[in-house]
């Protein structure tokens, strides 16, 4: 497979700040892409561009909440206007809920549905026009295995995953004869703050790592050929393999 150069493409990452996004950040500008990050937390994404400043890379903060349906639109409009382009678009940010299914508010639902299945909507929606006037693009979603699989006491996480999903397999096809591809990666446990609330019971030296899915993602970003990988479902490996 011939692998192709990222130099001078410009990466929208959501969740930038800490976890599996900070880690695709890093090995975006690695590449040299130029990365806008965004998250709440205004200081740990400055760490991040400082840290990534430091490496020689090129970071660009966006401050944004992704439960406010307005800010897809300003965290794009903010990207055009400081880079001019865009390339690819990382939905990677996400939350997760504990619970039985029955005893869930209408408040954590929403909560949960907004940022990980509506914020990554409106985000492909506000980027794709400029993929297109760009020729191309590449979509990446952060999804889990939770996008087809089903987890007791995590409904509301397992029901957002599922809608992720299936608007990435339309969109997928609504989008290829615009020469955007949309790529689904299903993860499952990954040493992240996220785990560690879900499930401290693991021992994180026995988890991927970030950087594991980092390295995925450079992987269907530079093997841009006419083999397409859809989707990508990667376990830990002291998992059950196929379970
Ligand atoms: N860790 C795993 O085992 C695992 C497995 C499969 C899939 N995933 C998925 O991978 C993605 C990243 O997970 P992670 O483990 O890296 O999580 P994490 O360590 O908890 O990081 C989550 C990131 O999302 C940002 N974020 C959370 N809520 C946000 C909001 N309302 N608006 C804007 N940004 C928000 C956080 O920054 P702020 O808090 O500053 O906003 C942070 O940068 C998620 O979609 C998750 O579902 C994780």
């Amino acid at each position: 497979m011939n692998t192709c150069s990222l130099q001078g493409k410009v990466a929208l990452v959501t969740g930038a700040s800490r976890g599996i996004g900070r880690a695709i950040a890093f090995a975006l500008a690695q590449q040299g892409v130029i990365v806008v990050g965004t998250a709440r937390s205004e200081e740990t994404l400055q760490t991040v561009q400082h840290e990534i400043i430091t490496v020689g890379g090129t970071f660009h903060c966006v401050v944004a909440n992704l439960a406010d349906p307005d800010s897809p639109k300003k965290i794009v409009d903010t990207t055009i206007a400081a880079c001019g382009r865009l390339d690819i678009l990382v939905n990677n940010a996400g939350i997760v809920a504990e619970g039985p299914l029955l005893e869930a508010t209408v408040e954590e639902w929403d909560r949960l549905m907004a940022v990980n299945a509506r914020a990554p909507f409106l985000l492909c929606k506000e980027a794709i026009p400029f993929m297109k006037a760009a020729g191309g693009g590449t979509i990446l979603q952060i999804v889990s295995v939770i996008g087809v699989k089903a987890y007791v006491n995590q409904g509301i996480y397992t029901a957002s995953k599922h809608a992720l999903m299936g608007m990435s397999k339309v969109l997928a096809q609504e989008v290829q004869k615009d020469n955007i591809r949309v790529h689904t990666i299903l993860p499952g446990g990954v040493a992240t703050d996220m785990i560690a609330q879900v499930r401290p019971d693991l021992n994180p030296e026995e988890l991927m790592q970030p950087e594991d899915i980092a390295e995925i993602v450079i992987f269907l970003l530079t093997h841009r050929s006419n083999a397409v990988i859809d989707d990508i479902h990667v376990r830990r490996a002291n998992s059950s393999p196929w379970f």
